[in-house]
This record gives structure tokens, C-alpha cells and sequence, in this order.
């Protein structure tokens, strides 16, 4: 059988943001925008800087508006700097630094929903619009993050029918495109090509894109899964950093050397470095003192060692 795939697929390394947000030690503001600057050094376009959600919740991003007024010096215009907001208080905060892009993120399990952002789905959806709204009458970009499209720690296997409510909720209330997570990391490639379909019933599929954290190790097999129907947008960590700190166990996501390096593979560009993002892992990796997330970021270092 014979198989189409694009030409290109953009990578979003969100590394900064859910890979930095599950820190049980917040890192300094430096060592995060030094992380960032190498991931663009690196080729990446598109990148989740931080959130602007409570401090309470997750203290590690609370250093939010210090460090986008630290990359302003550098900050590029054609890379793509998006940020989480939960609500109005969060894009308040969020405009002054005039982000590119904002995330909106709700969920596809209620218990999530309240778990990860103390308000039900539809009440979610409540806070959202306003944020919307704003965020496009003042020309920021939109996008709307479900969680849980798989499957939840606290409800188990998720409906795609579920996926698709809230698809359709946060397209009708502006989100210009739609990520789907398996924010535990317990999809299979059928069972998240399910969960995207039940999306493109109310968004195009180049306005799609993946999420997927590689807890069971499926996250690589599933970004295949995704490719095959369409979606050319990948949420990645570099290194294989994060997870969510309201889903306990969760590793971080797919890890962008992992992917990039599949990608190439197959003759997708992505306009990445893969050596530079490597470099990119490596420094962060050895500044947490971990060892490095990344299949093939293990396999080129080791290489380099030779
Ligand atoms: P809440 O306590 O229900 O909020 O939290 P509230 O409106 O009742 O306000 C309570 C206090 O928080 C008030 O302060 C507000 O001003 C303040 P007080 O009057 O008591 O001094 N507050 C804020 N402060 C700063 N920024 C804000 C903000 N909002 C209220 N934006 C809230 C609701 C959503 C804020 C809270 O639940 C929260 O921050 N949750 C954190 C959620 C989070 O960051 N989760 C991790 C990211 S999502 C994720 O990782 C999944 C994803 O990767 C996809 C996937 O893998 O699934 C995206
Ligand atoms: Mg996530």
C-alpha cells in the first residue's frame, strides 16, 4: 500500500514550557532562556516559552513576564513565541509581552478538567472565549490544547466523541488550530488516529496538530499514526523533558530529536539542526543532571565520543 506524506512538518518545541513546568526545582530564569535560544539556534520556529497561569499551581512558571523581557534583546520575528493562558487574568498578564501566539488548554475528561485547571469543561470554555477574543482583536494567534484525548489518570479510556465536543467548542469560540495530547501517554497508533479523526470532524487537518507524551513509549509510533492522516504540526520536547503536574506518572512529550530524526529519515524537512539540537538537549540535560531523554540524542553523543 502506498502511503503519502508531506514535504515538511513544523515542530513545536514546547520542552521549555511542559518539559520545564515538571521540575520539582524551579530553574532559573537564565538557564530557561538559554534553552531557548539554543532551540532556535538549533532551527526550531515555533516554541512554547512559558505559561501565564497561577504561581500557586505551578511556581516553576512563575517567572513568566522576567524571562519573555529576557529574550526580548534576541527575540526573533520569524520564530513563533506562543504561551499558555487559562483564563482572563492570564492573558492580562501575558500581552505586555506581546506574545505570538496564545494556548488555550482544556480537556476531554471533566475530572482533568477540574484537576488541571479547577473549573469543568464547559465553565472552561466560558473562561476561554473572552481570552480568545481578545487575543484576536489585539492580532494574537490562537490555539486551542485538549488534554486527555486518549485516555485520563483518573476516568480511563476517553471517547472520541468527547474529543470532538471539545474541538468543536473551542473552534466556535476562535481557536484557529487544534492540538490533540495524550497528556499520559497511553495512546496506541489507532486509538489516537481515533481521537484525531473525531477532531477534523470540526477543524481542517492543517490546522491539527499532535501532542503526545511517551510514557509507554508510544509517542513516536503515534506522530507516525498522526503523519499518516495529514497532520503536519508536532508538539516535541528536546530531550524528552517534562510531563504534567496534574497527571502523576506522566512523562514528558515525544522527544523532538527523536522525531526530527524520523522525519529526516523519511525525507520530511523540518529546517532543523539535528546536531545543534542535540547540543540544545545535552546542555539542559546536564544542567537538571539527567541523563539525556532522547533515543538518538544517546546515539549521536555516543558517537561524538567514538
Ligand atoms: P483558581 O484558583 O480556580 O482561580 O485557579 P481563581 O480565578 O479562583 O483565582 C484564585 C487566585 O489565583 C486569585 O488570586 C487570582 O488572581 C489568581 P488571589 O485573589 O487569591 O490572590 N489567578 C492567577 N494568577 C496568575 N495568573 C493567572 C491566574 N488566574 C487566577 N492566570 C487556574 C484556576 C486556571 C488559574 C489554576 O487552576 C491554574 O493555574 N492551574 C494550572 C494549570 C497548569 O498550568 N497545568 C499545566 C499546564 S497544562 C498541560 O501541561 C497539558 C498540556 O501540555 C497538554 C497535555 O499534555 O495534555 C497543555
Ligand atoms: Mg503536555
Amino acid at each position: 500500500m502506498s502511503q503519502s506524506y508531506p514535504n515538511d512538518v513544523l515542530i513545536v518545541d514546547v520542552s521549555p514550557r511542559d518539559g520545564l513546568q515538571n521540575e520539582s526545582e524551579t530553574v532559573p530564569t537564565a538557564v530557561k532562556q538559554a534553552l531557548i535560544e539554543d532551540l532556535i539556534a538549533a532551527g526550531i520556529k515555533k516554541l512554547e516559552a512559558t505559561s501565564f497561569v497561577s504561581p500557586k499551581w505551578v511556581p516553576q512558571m512563575g517567572d513568566n513576564g522576567e524571562l519573555l523581557t529576557a529574550l526580548a534583546p534576541t527575540r526573533q520575528a520569524d520564530v513563533c513565541y506562543s504561551v499558555l493562558v487559562p483564563n482572563m487574568r492570564g492573558f492580562e498578564n501575558a500581552v505586555a509581552y506581546r506574545p505570538d501566539e496564545i494556548v488555550i488548554f482544556g480537556s476531554a475528561s471533566e475530572t482533568f478538567s477540574q484537576k488541571n485547571i479547577n473549573c469543568s469543561i464547559d465553565e472552561s470554555i466560558e473562561r476561554f472565549a473572552p481570552v480568545a477574543a481578545a487575543a484576536k482583536a489585539q492580532g494574537i494567534k490562537v490555539r486551542g490544547v485538549i488534554s486527555c484525548t486518549v485516555g485520563c489518570p483518573y476516568e480511563g479510556e476517553i471517547d472520541p466523541s468527547q474529543v470532538a465536543y471539545v474541538t468543536k467548542r473551542l473552534v466556535d469560540i476562535g481557536a484557529e488550530c487544534i492540538g490533540i495530547a495524550d497528556t499520559i501517554g497511553v495512546g496506541t497508533p489507532i486509538k489516537v488516529q481515533r481521537a484525531l479523526q473525531a477532531a477534523l470532524h470540526h477543524i481542517d487537518v492543517g490546522a491539527l496538530s499532535g501532542h503526545f507524551h511517551d510514557t509507554y513509549g508510544q509517542a513516536l509510533s503515534n506522530t507516525l499514526a498522526a503523519l499518516q492522516l495529514g497532520v503536519r504540526e508536532f508538539d516535541t520536547s528536546v530531550a524528552g523533558l517534562g510531563g504534567c503536574p496534574y497527571a502523576k506518572g506522566a512523562t514528558g512529550n515525544v522527544a523532538t530529536e527523536d522525531v526530527v530524526y524520523m522525519l529526516h529519515g523519511m525525507g520530511i524537512s523540518t529546517g532543523i539542526d539535528l546536531d545543534k539540537l542535540v547540543s540544545a538537549g545535552e546542555r539542559i540535560s546536564n544542567y537538571l543532571e539527567r541523563s539525556n531523554g532522547s533515543s538518538v540524542a544517546r546515539a549521536l553523543i555516543n558517537q561524538r565520543l567514538d
